[in-house]
């Protein structure tokens, strides 16, 4: 396995990099066709342009509906591709990564299943039909690094574990932008033409917000998730936190409602300072920001009746709770 060489934010040519890159994808193509996954997250998204600016339309670029993402993600992510002139196909595939997940625990496992249905069951699905031998996809170095030392296994990287995409799934794997870090791939994706919702969009992780709720995933807990991080994001957005999130407790709390004894959902929020996720330290938000944001969260969200907010460091903490 090679190892690779960091490109610094600092010093990155990035009209350079988007040439050599876009040359290089066009070059292993062929007169091929490839595929990719987009998320709207900014490391799928500059692999869009990349891909698009090297193939045109022999890039197949797919949103997959996976069930976990947050509110109207799918559909605000395709219509800002369009109005870039990039056709991008929502694939519905919610009951797949639902069955895959059920009664799944541990974080790593869950982690797996969500890969395993992802570039086995849809991507092969979609391979297949396609015609593709390749597939472009937006891994970068931050990746590789927690994976190889063990910490998270983060979704999308395989060479760097000993694992042949080819073999194990059907495909090869492309990955252009493996060499930055996530400072790099926002002026990549800035140079590329992206907007600023996109370029400067908080990260948000591949197992989406399965990396959010503890213990097992439902299509229930999600939607609770889902709500509290709407919440969350439309609260703390202003903020200027390198990412924010809230966390769906596995255990209950007791609490009251209507002079009632209920025994409630927990909701967690981090917000992080970052400058590359290698290492974070929770925001000093004011009392009346947490206060207000607790309040929105126990009125808009169904059945919460505690909410924290996370004072720990990464390390030893890390930034998802999954
Ligand atoms: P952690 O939790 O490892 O997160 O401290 C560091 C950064 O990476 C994001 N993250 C992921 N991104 N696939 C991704 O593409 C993943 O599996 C994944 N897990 C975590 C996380 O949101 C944070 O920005």
């Amino acid at each position: 396995m090679a190892t690779l060489t960091e490109l610094k934010a600092d010093t990155l040519n990035t009209q350079e990099f988007i040439k050599e890159k876009a040359a290089e994808i066009a070059a292993t193509v062929g007169d091929g066709v490839a595929i990719n996954a987009l998320s709207g997250g900014v490391d799928s998204s500059a692999v869009t342009m990349l891909g698009h600016k090297a193939l045109g339309s022999r890039l197949k670029t797919y949103f997959i509906d996976n069930g976990i993402m947050r509110e109207n993600e799918p559909q605000q992510i395709v219509d800002i591709f369009k109005n870039l002139g990039v056709k991008v196909e929502i694939i519905d595939a919610k009951d797949k990564f639902f069955a895959a997940m059920k009664g799944i625990e541990d974080p790593e496992q869950k982690r797996e299943a969500v890969t395993q249905t992802f570039y086995k069951d849809v991507f092969g699905e979609l391979v297949k039909s396609s015609g593709a031998k390749y597939l472009l996809q937006g891994t970068i170095l931050t990746d590789v690094d927690e994976t190889v030392a063990g910490i998270k296994r983060q979704h999308n990287v395989f060479e760097q574990l000993g694992i042949d995409p080819q073999e194990a799934f059907g495909y090869k794997i492309i990955e252009p932008l493996v060499q930055l870090r996530k400072d790099g791939v926002r002026k990549v994706a800035a140079a590329a033409g992206l907007p600023e919702s996109i370029f400067n969009r908080m990260p948000f992780p591949g197992p989406a917000l399965a990396a959010r709720v503890i213990g097992d995933v439902t299509p229930e807990k999600i939607a609770i998730v889902r709500k509290a991080t709407s919440v969350t994001e439309s609260m703390l957005a202003s903020r200027g936190a390198f990412q924010c999130m809230a966390i769906l407790h596995k255990d209950r709390v007791t609490g009251m409602r209507d002079g009632q004894r209920d025994f409630g959902l927990q909701i967690e929020i981090r917000c992080w300072d970052s400058v590359d996720a290698r290492r974070a330290t929770p925001t000093q938000l004011s009392w009346d920001v947490l206060n207000d944001l607790s309040a929105r969260i126990i009125k808009d969200v169904p059945g919460v009746v505690s909410v924290t907010y996370n004072i720990a460091s990464k390390p030893p903490s890390t930034m998802e709770a999954v």
